[in-house]
């Protein structure tokens, strides 16, 4: 929840009735704001480049339709709250795989990565506790607050060395009375960066020394190109505090089958996160079964989206490098990358690219970083560029954005 927004809100006087402060404050998504002035463009007989969304444009793994075509289910009945056994066992190999080693009982599905971030933080916080996040962050986490009653407080990060983190001094100054935990995501969504062990390290030393929970939102785990992602499960000296989050879309292109997980080795994080597991019964069994032989043997499946996103980070790396004032950096990771452009106001050259702009009938779509930040004024000369296009397509938006830099008058 972004703090000034909140408590600007709580000070209106209010007449009649009234929805709650925090639905007012959520924030729209600043993926989708652009997206349906993208729309009218089309009719106008215009071909817009997506570059402003995460959502995967592969083709999901053959194997997923083959195992729900092979059920032979009487009933679709309600799973176990915290997954279908065989689920939970494909999990447990799942992590194995990458030399995470959890027991089924350390382990519950959820509704997507989303629900496994809302109950680790139902799970660790009370109302107004604060949980440190790094920002620019996946916009979602002020929704998943929002839901939790808790407040975000941001550390704010630079594009000068990519994203990564300050030191631990720096982070230390963010921790107050009512912190209880810090909420990182690596592989990083919205910047594609990878934190190294000894950055990880950093957050360890902090939540050991000022007793926190270590939240870390793995869900871009293989997309960590000539390096393997640091898990917060590598720290046997936090084993209480830490708390995997994790989910099956991005890694197999399956977003729309909501698959996730959360796991942990703190017993009563982990009843305490079934107990909300119970709330809402259970997680769809179909897509739990048909996600079983992925993730029992990953590597095939992932392999092959993983090297396609590779070459389009290496592509998208290139296309920046021939456009003047950019300012960039390699994302180790994921499929984005926040950049910064040569304009004052990145909010109104988005719009107007989409709006007005055209090169041979052609324009993008981008998604201004100012949205993941919760900072105001911050992030405002900076977009960011999601890799959802095929390589061609992505040189081609590129060139786009090119022209467009050349043409708008800041
Ligand atoms: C960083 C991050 N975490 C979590 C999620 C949630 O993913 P899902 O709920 O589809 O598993 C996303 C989705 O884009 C994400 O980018």
């Amino acid at each position: 929840m972004n703090t000034a927004k909140m408590d600007e809100i709580i000070e209106e006087v209010e007449t009649g009735v009234s929805i709650s402060h925090r639905a007012k404050a959520m924030q729209a998504s600043p993926i989708r704001k652009l997206a349906s002035i993208a729309e009218a463009r089309k009719k106008k007989g215009i071909k817009v480049y997506h570059l402003n969304i995460g959502q995967p444009d592969l083709h999901t793994p053959d194997a997923v339709f083959e195992a729900i075509r092979g059920l032979d289910l009487p009933t679709i009945a309600y799973a176990p709250s915290n997954g279908l056994p065989q689920a939970l066992t494909a999990w447990k190999n799942y992590f194995a795989h990458h030399s995470i080693q959890l027991d089924e009982k350390e382990i519950i599905i959820t509704t997507g990565g989303s629900e496994a971030i809302i109950f680790a933080l139902c799970a660790v916080c009370d109302t107004d506790d604060e949980v440190i996040v790094f920002e620019p962050f996946y916009t979602n986490y002020n929704g998943f607050a929002s839901i939790a009653n808790v407040r975000l407080r941001p550390v704010k990060l630079s594009i000068s060395n990519g994203f990564h983190l300050p030191s631990l001094e720096e982070i230390e100054r963010h921790v107050t009375s009512k912190t209880k935990a810090i909420l990182i995501c690596n592989p990083n969504n919205p910047t594609g960066t990878v934190y190294s062990r000894e950055e990880v390290q950093r957050l360890v030393t902090l939540c050991q020394r000022h007793n926190l929970f270590l939240l870390s939102d793995e869900v871009y785990r293989e997309f960590a190109y000539n390096t393997r992602a640091t898990s917060v499960m590598d720290f046997p000296e936090i084993r209480d505090r830490s708390i995997l989050l994790d989910s099956c879309s991005k890694r197999f292109n399956v977003c729309g089958a909501r698959i996730g997980a959360i796991a942990s080795h703190n017993e009563e994080v982990m009843q305490a996160t079934f107990k909300f597991g119970m709330a809402r019964l259970s997680v769809a069994s179909i897509e739990q079964l048909a996600l079983v032989p992925l993730l029992n043997s990953p590597e095939q499946y992932t392999q092959p989206i993983v090297e396609e996103f590779h070459r389009r980070r290496d592509a998208v790396c290139e296309g920046l490098k021939k456009i003047p004032g950019v300012t960039s950096y390699i994302p180790e990771g994921a499929f984005y990358i926040v950049i910064g452009l040569p304009v004052r106001d990145a909010d109104h050259f988005s719009r107007w690219l989409i709006e007005e702009f055209e090169d041979k009938k052609e324009t993008v779509l981008l998604a201004p970083a100012n949205g993941f930040y919760a900072t105001p004024n911050s992030g405002t000369n900076e977009v960011r560029l999601a890799f959802m296009l095929n390589v061609p397509d992505l040189q081609r938006s590129l060139e786009i954005l090119r022209r467009a830099l050349e043409t708008y008058k800041n």
